[in-house]
């Protein structure tokens, strides 16, 4: 049995208030409709056929390094039952249709797998919840024998069936000839002018069909977004699945609740992690690595042992063992620390290779640069890495010691061993194991005396 996926994107989404089509939102960092066809290609489907309407441009721009995906546009939004229809011309060569939705992106392969087992025995089966408050969802109607016989619409029921509280979540499976029949026979004569997807189940049961039902592990995974208080809502549950799973593993979260991970971590044995740290990207953590509060790791490989102290923000670099960073470090992109290393208070390291034990504890800028092992990088150093049009090198030797308040005009190679003078500014390389400095003479002025404040006459 070969498997076509519709998932449908056209809505507006109106109440997002946004100009960013509401299936591109971020759910942990990635849009909506991004969850939903990673869900989605885990079930190996033979199509994906995308249904979009608003915003195409851009939610096919978001998608485009994603190969085999199918999109078909529905230029009028005339309901459910008429977007799945713009995709029948398109699936070929599959037997049965899974419908998904771009805005529902917690669905889990699990459920689905439950649902598509659920059609294997018949030609429909659909996805329904048990819901305490089933305001505005579709009703399942069944008969006496609790078969399913119909769906009925808020805006479409009767007092009596708004009493149900088994709801359509709108995720089914159909045979694909059957369901190509039978969107054919909608018709828009109900509350809302639409052609409803729903209305399928009925002509099913005209037809002699047996409408099965399968049902969520989690009511969440059903919920859409409509709004930004349903997308924020959504984003917390993500979150603390997710920090649940990592303190499984181990991970010490001190409150799991100010945790987010928008990204893949993984995290060695005795890993601990204070409150608001937000884990970004691909990053690993070895093992015993402590994060301290309010802290940014994206894309980051951080060894043994380190410890990352509060407020510090470390992006595409790699962290060596042992190594102390912060408080307020900022480590930008292509930074290579070898390990034993120091890195303090507003200290800010980019695209440079660090070797081990070297210190930078306060106050420097080190960019474009290449720093030895055992260099101590005094207090107030920037390295001058570009002068308004390009960008050049700083070579800092092993056993290395800048005073501070230096600048290391680039290009520029300090020898191994050599010391710099605090407040020099070196702009030529300077030899090994000498002194160098560039410094004004310091001198006292004769007979200089503090002025006075003059007083009112
Ligand atoms: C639909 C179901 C309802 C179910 C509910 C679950 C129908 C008729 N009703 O109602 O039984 O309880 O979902 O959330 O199916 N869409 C299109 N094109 C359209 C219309 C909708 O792509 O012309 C997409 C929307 O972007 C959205 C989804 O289909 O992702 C559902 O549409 P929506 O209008 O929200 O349906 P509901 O009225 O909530
Ligand atoms: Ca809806």
């Amino acid at each position: 049995m070969k498997l076509g996926v519709v998932i449908l994107a056209a809505g507006q989404g109106t109440r997002m208030r946004s100009s960013l089509p509401k299936v591109l939102h971020r759910l942990a960092n990635r849009p909506l409709l991004r969850h939903v066809v990673d869900t989605s290609n885990e079930l190996d489907p033979a199509q994906t056929i995308i249904v979009y309407g608003h915003g195409g441009e851009a939610v096919q721009q978001a998608f485009s390094s994603d190969n085999g995906l199918l999109w078909v546009e529905q230029s009028q939004q005339l309901g459910t039952g008429h977007a799945v229809d713009q995709a029948i011309p398109v699936l070929a060569g599959v037997d049965r249709v899974l419908v998904l939705y771009g805005d529902v992106p917690l669905i889990q392969t699990s459920t689905l797998s439950s649902l598509i087992h659920a059609a294997s025995e018949t030609d429909l089966a659909l996805l329904t919840v048990n819901l305490e408050n089933p305001t505005g969802y579709g009703r399942i109607v069944r008969d006496a024998q609790g078969r399913v016989q119909r769906i009925v619409e808020q805006k479409d029921a009767t007092p009596e069936e708004l009493s149900i509280t088994e709801i359509n979540t709108g995720f089914l499976v159909a045979d694909k000839k059957r369901l190509t029949n039978w969107l054919s026979r909608l018709d828009n004569n109900n509350a809302q002018n639409e052609y409803y997807l729903t209305d399928i189940v009925e002509l099913a049961v005209a037809d002699g069909i047996d409408v099965k039902a399968a049902q969520p592990d989690d009511s969440t995974e059903v919920m859409g977004v409509n709004d930004r208080s349903q997308l924020a809502r959504l984003e917390r549950y993500y979150q603390c699945n997710q920090a649940e799973a990592l303190m499984q593993k181990g991970v010490a979260l001190l409150d799991p609740s100010r945790f987010d991970l928008r990204g893949e971590l993984t995290a060695g044995q005795d890993v601990q992690i204070d409150i608001n740290v937000i884990i970004e990207g691909r990053v690993e953590l070895g093992d015993g690595v402590r994060i301290g509060a309010n802290t940014v790791i994206r894309n980051c490989t951080i060894a043994d042992g380190v410890q990352i102290l509060e407020n510090c923000v470390i992006e595409d670099s790699i962290i060596g063992t042992e190594s102390i960073i912060g408080p307020f470090s900022r480590i930008r992109p292509g930074t290579k620390l070898a390990g034993q290393n120091k890195v303090g208070n507003f200290v800010e390291i980019k695209k440079s290779e660090i070797d081990e034990a070297s210190k930078i504890n306060h106050l420097s800028y080190i960019g474009d640069s290449v720093v030895g092992k055992n260099v101590n990088i005094g207090a107030g150093t920037i390295t001058c890495n570009y002068d308004g049009a390009n960008k050049f090198q700083t070579v800092i030797g092993d056993n290395v010691f800048i005073g501070s308040d230096s600048q290391l005009v680039a290009p520029v190679k300090i020898g191994t061993g050599a010391t710099i003078g605090a407040g020099s500014t070196i702009t030529a390389d300077t030899p090994p194991d000498k002194l160098s400095l560039s410094r004004s003479k310091q001198f006292s002025v004769k007979g200089w005396k503090r002025p006075v404040k003059k007083t009112k006459t």
